[in-house]
């Protein structure tokens, strides 16, 4: 039975969240008001990022970590006594570092596709994460210096979705009105199909010509399509009508008015993934703010502009993101995310868990 299923991999095992490089997704640093300062910075996440894996993660070592070059999934599977949830909680704290670089010393390119996978990330690994509370997120439609898809705008329909598909199938409303166990099991499985039809819609539609496996689509078959019969889904999509009875529409589920069937997706986008027009000139949420991850407060302090003439030097081990006036620092609280917290399930294998 599909609603039995039951998948305890976490998306981040598979996807290519591992970004060993310097700059992660920024393959191109020099765009940055302060790139030295931002290439800095993400070298000391980095070295956060090995720290927390060495010292937290069972089984821990330094060789496994550096034969990897911290690639998560090398790790994963070279190093299987790491734990991947533990690994996945250190890359949360790295994600979450990372945007702090960025808000800091690349505060021009928050809107860039860049800053959106760095964001992506967070969501991925990051528990229980009020994906609204990251900074610039989701970025308007018409950004300036914005990426040729709206990223977060799939991203946060996905993660509505996700949500709904829990109030879907514990909706009393709806289970009241079915007495055997085929109507409930008939029931159940019209809101996996109507949150699956709901996410190809959230991939396709949002960015219709940016090649769906650039925005996640691979992922979501392998992790949440493929093993929950996704092409076993039009007779439940037909039975059931997922916008109004089951939900789907409400602007709090994802606002979802266009529900495909297994043999109707969409023609497939064929562009990259690229930066539109100019970057921003000046930090849109001012030279210094303060954002919360829970009970821990980030405080930004955006690079001056008068940065941006030395954005093409060399990468300088005198320079530090304090230097040049860039920072970030995190007060407060308990970290959040602690590896035995991890519930050992990414963002979609945390959705699977919903219906096992
Ligand atoms: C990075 O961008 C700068 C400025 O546009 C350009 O001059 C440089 O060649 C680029 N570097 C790489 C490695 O693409
Ligand atoms: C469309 O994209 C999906 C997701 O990446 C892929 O599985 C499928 O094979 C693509 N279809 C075509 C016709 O290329
Ligand atoms: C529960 O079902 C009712 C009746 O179909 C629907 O109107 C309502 O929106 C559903 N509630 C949620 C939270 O989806
Ligand atoms: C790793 O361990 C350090 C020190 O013991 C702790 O402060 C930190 O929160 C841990 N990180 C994770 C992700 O568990």
């Amino acid at each position: 039975m599909a609603l039995k299923s039951r998948f305890l991999l976490s998306l981040a095992a598979f996807s290519s969240l591992a970004v060993a490089d310097t700059a992660g997704y920024f393959d191109n640093t020099s765009f940055c008001v302060d790139s030295k300062g931002f290439e800095k910075c993400y070298e000391k996440v980095k070295t956060s990022y090995e720290n927390c894996i060495s010292s937290n993660c069972s089984g821990g070592s330094k060789s496994c970590y550096d034969s990897c070059d911290g690639d998560t999934s090398c790790m994963g599977t070279h190093c299987p006594n790491l734990g991947i949830d533990c690994i996945n909680a250190c890359g949360c704290v790295r994600a979450t570092d990372q945007i702090d670089c960025a808000a800091s010393s690349c505060w021009n390119q928050v809107y860039s596709c860049e800053y959106q996978q760095t964001a992506e990330d967070v969501i991925k690994l990051c528990i229980n994460f009020d994906a609204d509370q990251i900074p610039y997120w989701p970025p308007p439609d018409d950004a300036i210096g914005g990426c040729s898809c709206n990223i977060a705008k799939a991203d946060r329909k996905e993660l509505l979705i996700s949500a709904q598909l829990t109030e879907c199938t514990n909706n009393m409303t709806n289970l009241d009105q079915l007495s055997t166990t085929d109507e409930i099991t008939v029931y159940e499985q019209a809101c996996m199909c109507c949150a699956q039809s709901a996410i190809v819609s959230a991939i396709w539609g949002t960015c219709p010509n940016t090649k769906p496996s650039l925005i996640g689509a691979d992922d979501w078959y392998s992790m949440f399509l493929g093993p929950n019969h996704w092409d076993e889904c039009e007779e439940y999509l037909a039975a059931y009508d997922c916008d109004r009875d089951l939900g789907y529409a409400a602007e709090s589920a994802g606002d979802t008015h266009t529900f495909y069937k297994p043999n109707n997706i969409p023609k497939n986008g064929t562009e990259s993934l690229f930066n539109t027009g100019s970057a921003l000139t000046s930090p849109v949420s001012g030279a210094t703010f303060t954002w919360t991850e829970g009970t821990l407060l980030h405080g930004i302090t955006a690079a001056p502009t008068s940065h941006m003439a030395s954005a093409t030097g060399t990468h300088d081990q005198g320079t530090t993101a304090t230097e040049t006036g860039a920072s970030a620092t995190k007060i407060g609280g308990a970290t959040s995310y602690h590896c035995s917290a991890w519930a050992g399930v990414g963002f979609i294998g945390a959705l699977a868990l919903v219906i096992a």
